[in-house]
């Protein structure tokens, strides 16, 4: 299949928009293809962070999810940092002719440029990233969206301007409840732009950005250049990317992306049922969580030292400890934390055990500051938001 898809791309008979309308929501490693991101390279229109094998989940608007393998750097590096749109990037972002405005309900609404904005106090944030999609795929019943595997998760360093300055010079007025923001996607035909808001007290935390940078360098296009919202221990949803607009509202904001998306049942939900969106609310932190980055589920291994690792994160709350089981959840044991350590960002763990010959099923499960524990059973929900049940891989020993 990779080989058509190179064939196709090398054909002049065929357009760049009909190639991608094929390949429009097939799931594919790009490095099974290194002509295909030569071609898109050079097109520019859609652009690929690396060949590294991020997973394509979907080519309308890029969505790309880091293979589980790369879970195992505390800081991913960016071309291996997944990336959600919801529609097109935007074609055009001079960073001349970009503007933030700074408006509603505040004393002095006013306009920033770009070279403004390093003027501003710079601070730094290393966060867990993940869109509350994430895992989707292995709710079950199964639901429909984007069916992320484990990877829609990634961690960076993010800097830029406190939210919380911007805000105060504006001065917001006591009106003041939750703070909008707008990014400058290209919306398609009649979908809903991607707007949402927070209250207003996360967007005056100290740790919530105007980011400009990842990991020491400007944001790429995939990530929100030049400016993107940060709202660290949140779903990924509440940081919008392309910043064009901060308002600060009354109310919270009422759109498609509050209400029906991004919301989770108030109370346990069985498989499958439906449930009223009065009967619902506004996603805000993450849930903890772990992933076995390695080694990987349907691997043969040899006996002798097996070094099982991974990370684990929860949001705004911090990772306690990790456990591991190698007997599918009959016996558990302690991993061991790595030395990094942030808020609102991951851990990384690692368990080392002797194997011996046999099939194993290997679990991690997460604790954290909260008392919050990883379930055995996620909590299902009809748009798949939130899955943290154990991680699982099965591997054999010979
Ligand atoms: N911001 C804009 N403007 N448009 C989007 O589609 N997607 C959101 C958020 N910010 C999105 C956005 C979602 S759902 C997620 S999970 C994160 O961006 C992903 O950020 P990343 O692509 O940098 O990983």
């Amino acid at each position: 299949m990779h080989g058509d898809i190179a064939a196709v791309a090398r054909s002049p008979m065929h357009s760049r928009r009909k190639f991608l309308k094929q390949l429009s929501g097939t799931a594919f490693a790009v490095t099974a293809s290194p002509t295909l991101l030569a071609w898109a390279a050079e097109g520019g229109s859609i652009g690929f962070p690396g060949e590294d094998g991020m997973i394509v989940r979907s080519f309308r608007f890029v969505d790309l999810e880091t293979p589980v393998e790369y879970l195992n750097t505390w800081l991913t590096p960016v071309p291996h940092f997944f990336v959600r749109n919801h529609m097109h990037e935007p074609s055009q972002l001079d960073p001349q002719e970009w503007r933030l405005s700074i408006g509603g309900e505040v004393d002095k609404p006013f306009v920033l440029t770009l070279s403004e904005l390093p003027k501003l106090e710079m601070h730094s944030v290393v966060n867990t990233l993940e869109c509350a999609g994430n895992g989707r795929s292995l709710h079950r019943p199964q639901v429909p969206g984007i069916q992320w595997g484990k990877g829609a998760v990634s961690t960076a360093r993010f800097s830029g301007p406190r939210l919380r300055d911007v805000l105060e010079r504006a001065g917001v007025k006591s009106t003041g409840k939750h703070v909008m923001f707008r990014g400058l996607d290209e919306v398609p035909g009649k979908v809903p732009a991607f707007i949402r808001s927070i209250p207003i007290e996360k967007a005056l935390d100290a740790d919530t950005l105007i980011a400009t940078h990842m990991n020491g360098a400007p944001l790429t296009k995939h990530h929100g250049f030049p400016a993107r919202a940060l709202v660290p221990g949140w779903i990924g949803a509440a940081s919008c990317k392309w910043l064009t607009d901060i308002k600060v509202l009354d109310a919270e904001f009422v759109g498609n992306f509050m209400s029906p998306g991004y919301r989770f049942p108030n109370q346990p939900v069985n498989p499958g049922d439906t449930v009223k969106p009065e009967d619902t609310h506004v996603l805000t932190g993450l849930n903890v969580k772990s992933v076995i980055s390695g080694p990987l589920d349907g691997t043969n291994l040899r006996p002798g030292k097996v070094a099982v690792h991974g990370a684990a994160w929860a949001g705004e709350a911090d990772i306690v400890r990790v456990d591991v089981s190698i007997d599918g959840g009959t016996t558990w044991k302690p991993a061991i934390l790595g030395h990094d350590q942030a808020r609102y960002a991951w851990r990384l763990w690692t368990y080392e055990w002797k194997a011996a010959a046999g099939d194993y099923v290997i679990l991690s499960r997460a604790t954290d500051s909260t008392g919050r524990t990883q379930p055995a059973t996620p909590a299902w929900n009809p748009s798949g938001y939130l899955y943290n049940a154990f991680d699982q891989v099965k591997i054999h020993v010979a």
